[in-house]
């Protein structure tokens, strides 16, 4: 009997858990880590949305199974969310489903549409379930930069006249995770153009579609006109109402693939706890100060972490939307790599983040860091950074640190 598994022979080590094992150590011999790593936000969700879940899971007739696409007033509050943010008209029949999170549903359209052998175009550096999603439903991956400009088209060109089989799905992600990239609507103009003259369905990832900090709301794939003849796009509630332990993500758009999608699901899950669904359409249909009031804290949180890393003696770029920053290592530490670079930073500054090599090999001489912890901490993860750098002989210049 083998135990050599064809698919879990196709998922590498997991990077980032060799970094979350040491900060899970740091913290059980009782030290400090400010936790920069994992994209687990900090805040709780609004109060009207937990009173709802306690509400409805009071009700006796709440427990049964639910129903695997999404109850159908949760669906309608998605096509709701839809028409009042981005002017898209979705049919909350046929055009929308709930998933359990985001992942979820990417890795259940993943499943409901790849064929083996087939070729998927995916970031890298990516979010892992863009890539792996696919992979363990089969698929090859070939690799596009996550940078939209002129090489990025180039790539998906070059990617259509040279692979074999041709693609057949695109996955995107804006604002990135881990890259935190932003695009506009032009962007996906020419996306959609792009997808319908190649014949290639977009997977469009708006995990991130509130945190956006310089004035610009983040755009829907789906705003393109006629965009939803080959595109599906995927949201969540973790991001937008710290609500990421509850499970609650959405697909929407091509109705192909929203059933395809919906079939596969109805093999495998009954759809999320009642109560969690209701208390979603609580989120969603409730009132929406608490998403400009985390908009306004995490690009606070941007501005000070910027600021005071950058006093350290790291230069950060600053990110214009996402909970991310994607810092390229101190150049006179850039030969540490991405992951004995984190380690370090973990062991003698007790900051934890994520190697960038952990998200595909082009993030390698990246670490990912997420917004998930208070001003004061970030402060003083920027404090630890600089007697780090410090120690290691890196000239953090004349400045006091912030
Ligand atoms: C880009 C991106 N997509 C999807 C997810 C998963 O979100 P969910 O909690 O909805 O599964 C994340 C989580 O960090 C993410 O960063």
């Amino acid at each position: 009997m083998s135990d050599e598994f064809y698919r879990i022979k196709r998922l590498p080590p997991y990077v980032i858990a060799e970094v979350n094992g040491m900060r899970a150590a740091a913290r059980a011999s009782g030290e400090d880590i400010i936790d920069l790593g994992m994209g687990n936000p900090d805040l709780p969700p609004p109060p009207h949305v937990i009173d709802k879940l306690v509400e409805v899971a009071k009700k006796p007739d709440a427990h049964g199974y639910s129903q695997s696409k999404g109850i159908p007033g949760l669906r309608r509050a998605q096509a709701n969310y839809y028409g009042r943010r981005f002017g898209v008209d979705i049919d909350p029949e046929t055009e929308v489903v709930v998933t359990m999170g985001s992942k979820e549903g990417l890795a259940s359209l993943a499943t409901a549409i790849t064929a083996p052998g087939d070729v998927v175009l995916a970031p890298n550096p990516s979010y892992p379930i863009h890539t792996f999603g696919f992979i363990i439903a089969g698929a090859t991956i070939r690799a596009v930069p996550t940078t939209p400009d002129e090489a990025y088209f180039e790539s998906l060109e070059r990617a259509m006249a040279f692979t074999v089989p041709r693609p057949s799905i695109l996955v995107v992600n804006y604002p990135s995770n881990p890259t935190a990239e932003a695009v506009d609507l032009a962007f996906y103009e020419r996306l959609v153009a792009w997808a319908k003259e190649n014949e290639v369905w977009i997977l469009s990832d708006l995990a991130y579609s509130e945190l956006y900090f310089d004035g610009k709301p983040t755009p829907s794939i789906l705003q393109v006109p006629g965009a939803k003849d080959v595109a599906v796009e995927f949201t969540s509630l973790s991001k937008t109402y710290s609500m990421a332990g509850w499970r609650i993500g959405f697909a929407v758009g091509n109705a192909k693939l929203i059933a395809a999608m919906s079939r596969v699901k109805s093999y495998l899950d009954y759809g999320a706890f009642t109560p969690i669904q209701a208390a979603a359409c609580a989120a969603l249909n409730g009132p929406q100060d608490i998403v400009e009031t985390n908009r306004l804290l995490y690009h606070k949180r941007r501005d000070v972490m910027v600021e005071a890393f950058g006093r350290a003696g790291w230069d950060i770029p600053s990110p214009p939307a996402s909970m991310f920053a994607w810092a390229p290592l101190p150049p006179a530490l850039a030969h540490l790599g991405s992951l004995e670079f984190s380690k370090q930073l973990l062991t003698h500054a007790h900051v934890a983040v994520a190697p960038g090599v952990g998200y595909g090999e082009n993030g390698e001489g990246f670490v990912r860091i997420a917004m998930v912890e208070n001003e004061q901490r970030l402060r003083q993860a920027a404090r630890n950074v600089k007697r780090y750098l410090q120690s290691m002989g890196v000239n953090t210049g004349a400045k006091a640190s912030g």
